[in-house]
């Protein structure tokens, strides 16, 4: 008999037929995320599961997935897994590091351009045709990155990879790490004296309980008028209620490719703003990190099964467990 994997997001039909041939293979081809109820069930009797982000593994599933041997998600962060239970359990979590930094640093980029100059902005006005006079010299008149101070919260791979595009741009750059990190031409601040200082905040870190909020309404407050948000993260890494606010006055901009509660739900105040920009977290969205990513989780996948070390864990301390006496 085949061991038995769950796969709880809808892919391609040649990859569950791949994972067919080893696993006897219950598959989620719904359009909306798996449910917890359908998750639990369906993890019973199986040794493996390949997730992603819109399907939150809770200790109570885990706990109940007795035969679980891997849970190998298709992503980097693993906020949406209690990692806590997983590895009391002794299951590995298997993820993605490294193959989404390039694509994640050039949406942080795009995000920053985006937003300094009012790029979704003017494309909403053309297309509402308001554009009824030719060049206007006051017309959607934004700001320039290469004269901005731009501050890096997380100087991890991805905050790097940002800082070394935005060399290119000669702006000044400062930045925060909780372990202090050296990065070429990277001042090193506080974390309040980031948000103080920068033009433009980026933040780059993990969501874990110390991050949460890391952008709270008191850091918001610290702003320069004008100054811009970005946060390719994590939504919860923000302090919406407060970003709403500073976002509803008007004193900063923001560009958002996450959010505490994704799918951004119809009628949420941000939906009004203009100068705020939305994306629906795509920052790993191409076509070679994607497929990069998933080659990842399939290998964590087949390890796990195969009782194997996975080559990319974010619980290595499961191998390491002191025997249980
Ligand atoms: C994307 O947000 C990821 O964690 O991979």
């Amino acid at each position: 008999m085949k061991p038995k994997c769950v796969v709880a997001l809808a892919l391609p039909d040649d990859i569950i037929e791949r994972l067919a041939t080893r696993y006897e293979v219950a598959a989620w081809n719904g359009s909306d995320a798996m449910s917890q109820q359908r998750l639990s069930d369906a993890l019973a009797g199986a040794e493996g599961l390949l997730c992603a982000l819109s399907t939150p593994v809770s200790a109570t599933i885990i706990d109940q997935a007795t035969e679980l041997k891997v849970i190998s998600t298709i992503s980097v962060g693993v906020d949406h897994i209690a990692m806590p239970a997983a590895t009391r359990c002794g299951i590995p979590v298997g993820h993605t590091p490294g193959v989404l930094v390039d694509s994640t640093a050039d949406l942080a980029v795009a995000l920053m351009l985006a937003s300094t100059r009012r790029i979704a902005e003017a494309d909403q006005w053309v297309r509402e045709s308001q554009w009824t006079q030719g060049w206007q010299s006051d017309l959607l008149l934004g700001t320039d990155i290469s004269q901005a101070t731009v501050g890096l919260v997380g100087l991890g791979p991805i905050g790097e990879a940002v800082a070394r595009r935005l060399r290119g741009f000669g702006c000044k750059l400062v930045g925060w790490n909780r372990t202090p990190r050296v990065i070429e031409d990277v001042e090193p601040m506080t974390l309040d004296q980031v948000f103080e200082q920068a033009d433009v905040v980026s933040l780059h870190t993990a969501l874990t309980e110390e991050t949460r909020h890391i952008a709270s309404r008191e850091r918001l407050a610290l702003m320069r008028t004008g100054a811009t948000l970005i946060n390719t993260g994590r939504g919860l890494l923000v302090d919406e209620h407060a970003l709403i606010d500073e976002l509803g006055s008007g004193r900063l901009r923001a560009g958002l490719d996450v959010f505490r509660e994704e799918p951004l739900p119809p009628h949420h105040p941000f939906l009004a703003m203009r100068n705020v920009v939305l994306l629906p977290h795509v920052g790993s969205a191409t076509l070679s990190t994607r497929s990069a990513m998933l080659q990842r989780a399939l290998e964590n996948l087949n390890a796990g099964m195969s009782d194997l070390p996975l080559a990319w864990c974010a619980n290595p301390e499961v191998y390491h467990r002191e025997p249980y006496i």
